[in-house]
């Protein structure tokens, strides 16, 4: 998939989103390095802590479909800023992936890429587990 279809499934996703409460909806393609790509959601919940974000959304199905290896994600969103992860999902995808590169997007369509490095510095991982 070009760059271009993959930040438009991204945006596709947009439309999937349920978030009843926040109305922010964001969507997310994530690609693998055999190149199969997963989409995610937003989806919340009348319990606010419970919902999940788009990004953890598409890594999760990857995962439990057996895939663990993930080059790029486009973060869609259709606000004025960049959809930038929130610090959950930073951590959460550094396990996997910590060399993704990840594509925010805003409403416009304008992209902001960045190395996940760049926006989890110094982030916690298994080499820390050094009891
Ligand atoms: N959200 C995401 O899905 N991904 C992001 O990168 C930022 C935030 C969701 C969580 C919540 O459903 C809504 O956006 C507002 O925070």
């Amino acid at each position: 998939m070009t760059r271009e279809e993959l930040k438009a499934a991204a945006i596709g996703m947009l439309d999937r989103a349920y978030c009843p409460y926040s109305h922010f909806p964001v969507g997310a393609a994530l690609e693998c390095a055999d190149g199969t790509v997963f989409t995610g959601c937003n989806i919340e919940n009348a319990a606010y802590p419970v919902g999940i974000c788009a990004e953890r959304t598409a890594m999760s199905k990857a995962i439990s479909e057996g895939h663990r290896d993930f080059v790029r994600i486009v973060v869609a969103g259709r606000s004025e800023d960049y959809c930038v992860p929130c610090g959950m999902c930073r951590q959460f995808m550094q396990e996997f992936a910590p060399e993704l590169e990840v594509i925010c997007l805003n409403g416009a369509g304008d992209e902001l890429a960045l190395p996940l490095k760049e926006l989890l510095p110094y982030g916690f991982d298994n080499t820390h587990l050094n009891h």
